[in-house]
């Protein structure tokens, strides 16, 4: 089992500033239909990191722009690279939702203008990494979980360490912003659930221009 997946304890802990867990929020049951109905027009695919390797997970985004990775580095994107076409809308409830998240975590007026969709089989994770393709870091990371059960860990100011794991569960919200907007985070290998559903889905509302 490689290093990362280790399960370690944990002592109780308390977040750092600008970093906030809520709970059972919505669920993927109720987001599916808007899911699949922007899936349709933005197919989910595994982009390419810059060091020629693939992510595990399958991504897609909606918004003014949209998160793209590829050998010539991380950008956002009016137009998908895959479709040509723009990016659909997010939709109004989304927008809205994100919104209220954000508040309830201590931040007024977040305007989101991109959700990135990333959609994980069991078996995908996501490296340690920084949101940092954004212009705008005065607002927040309003992260939705959705779906399979799996493990957010927050590294914190440098991708070193263990960090902090998070179980995430379908309709958790995690919201980062303030002194921890810049925080280091990574997600461990979603594991499968025989009697749940096929994926972990998380939905990521960022301010990016
Ligand atoms: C991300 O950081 O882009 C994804 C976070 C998650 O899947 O919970
Ligand atoms: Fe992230």
């Amino acid at each position: 089992m490689p290093l990362q997946d280790e399960i370690f304890p944990v002592p109780d802990w308390t977040p750092p500033s600008g970093l906030c867990v809520l709970r059972a929020k919505t669920s993927l049951a109720s987001e599916l239909p808007e899911i699949d109905r922007l899936a349709s027009s933005a197919p989910f695919r595994r982009m390419q990191v810059p060091g020629g390797g693939m992510m595990s997970v399958e991504t897609t985004s909606a918004g003014a722009v949209g998160w793209c990775s590829d050998r010539q580095g991380y950008r956002y994107t009016t137009h998908d690279p895959l479709t040509g076409r723009v990016w659909p809308s997010i939709p109004k409830s989304w927008t809205a939702f994100a919104r209220t998240m954000a508040e309830q975590a201590g931040f007024d007026g977040f305007e989101p203008d991109s959700c990135l969709i990333n959609r994980y089989a069991p078996g995908a994770k996501m490296g340690a990494h920084q949101d940092a393709d954004e212009q705008d870091f005065t607002q927040p990371i309003v992260s939705v979980s959705l779906g399979l059960a799996g493990t957010f860990v927050w590294l914190g100011p440098t991708r070193v360490g263990h960090g902090h794991p998070i179980d995430v569960r379908d309709g958790d919200v995690v919201v980062f912003g303030g002194p921890a907007r810049h925080g280091y985070h990574r997600v461990k290998t979603v594991r499968a659930d025989p009697s749940g559903p096929a994926w972990r889905i998380n939905l990521t509302f960022r301010r990016a221009q």
